[in-house]
């Protein structure tokens, strides 16, 4: 994992919106977040560093890796993704590198494809990175604040290998429903013109420029991420205990048996929820949401590398992946470690 060594606290956030650090920790327990570096850190130089990390632990060299699954929803560029900015800035082979878009549940989405090319015999060392540079791209005025605090920057990775022993990962699961996809969305830049939504964007209908970026949404600050919170708690704690149940059931466990749910780290009240859901004692639950904020795509990495390194895993020990957001997307993994 990395995280920029920037640490802002809610008391910090204060300086540039009406929030305080009560009402931040009530809500969402996070106490403070790590911002990257605004000009010598990005989405992908922040997924590189933790790439070298798992690269190196996995006792191999990048010129091993055969394939890079990128998950990110503040990429580098809206296009090409991060992926072959990582082989690039990593010197690796010509190998694939595919991007995932799936926000929350990216890392889960990008274990799951990673997953089926090792099981089905394709490659034999894949990279899986989530990383978010989030500070870039958030509304950081009062307006923006039941946004803006929540969300961190940094990264996480993984290298997934074949194995003979009877462990690895043991199933993925993966779902959405696009009912809500406005309810938790950064709608521009983008092409969609008001197709789906009215007033989602505002140009001038009589000119055939301007349509992507245009001087109006600039003028109007419509290229901030938005969520209806409350929409988005209630299915949460829905969804969550629901596909953590899904993998336990396809592979003949109950929540007793787990060591450690590793939840994508949303909110402190919502992994709350699910654990009270799931009637899971607080050692099986892991939460470092309150150092990070959300990390979206790197949260569950990030997480899972704080967790081993805490010695709360050993080999053997059951441990499920757990996600749910933008899309809405939600997942799990199971894991014998
Ligand atoms: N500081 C102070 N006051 C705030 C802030 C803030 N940062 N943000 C909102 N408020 C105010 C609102 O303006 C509102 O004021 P009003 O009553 O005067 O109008 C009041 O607090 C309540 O606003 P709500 O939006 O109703 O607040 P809510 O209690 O729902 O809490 C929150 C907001 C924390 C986002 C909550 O809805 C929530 O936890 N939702 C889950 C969403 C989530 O966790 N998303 C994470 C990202 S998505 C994912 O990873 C799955």
């Amino acid at each position: 994992m990395y995280v920029p060594k920037n640490v802002v606290t809610n008391q910090d956030l204060t300086n540039y919106m009406d929030t305080s650090d009560e009402w931040i920790q009530e809500r969402t327990g996070i106490k403070e977040r790590r911002y990257a570096d605004r000009t010598k850190e990005t989405t992908a130089t922040m997924g590189v560093e933790a790439a070298k990390m798992a690269i190196e632990r996995a006792g191999i060299t990048a010129a091993d890796i055969d394939f890079i699954v990128f998950a990110t929803l503040s990429p580098d560029y809206y296009f090409p993704g991060c992926g072959v900015l990582l082989q690039r800035a990593m010197q690796m082979k010509e190998i694939g590198a595919l991007d995932v878009r799936n926000q929350c549940s990216g890392f889960i989405y990008a274990l799951s494809v990673a997953d089926q090319f090792i099981k089905s015999g394709m490659y034999k060392n894949i990279l899986v990175v989530g990383s978010e540079k989030h500070s870039f791209g958030l509304d950081m005025s009062t307006r923006g604040r039941n946004v803006s605090v929540i969300f961190g920057d940094g990264a996480g990775a993984v290298v997934l290998q074949p194995t003979n022993e009877d462990r690895g990962i043991l199933s993925t699961h993966l779902h959405s429903d696009g009912h809500d996809a406005e309810v938790l969305a950064m709608y521009n830049p983008g092409s969609h013109a008001n197709y789906w939504r009215e007033g989602l964007a505002d140009f001038d209908e009589s000119t055939i420029a301007d349509m992507f970026v245009s001087k109006e949404m600039v003028e109007k600050e419509q290229f901030y991420p938005s969520m209806d919170g409350q929409a988005v708690f209630k299915k949460a704690v829905v969804k969550f205990p629901e596909v953590i149940m899904e993998a336990l059931n396809q592979n003949g466990h109950s929540p007793s048996d787990l060591k450690l749910v590793i939840p994508h780290q949303a909110n402190l009240r919502i992994s709350q929820f699910v654990q009270h859901k799931l009637k899971l004692r607080d050692d099986q639950v892991y939460n470092n949401i309150q150092r990070y904020g959300n990390t979206t795509a790197a949260s569950i990495p990030i997480a899972l590398c704080e967790a081993w390194q805490e010695g709360k895993i050993d080999k053997g020990d059951l441990v499920c992946l757990a996600a749910f957001g933008s899309g809405f997307t939600w997942a799990s993994a199971l894991l014998k470690w």
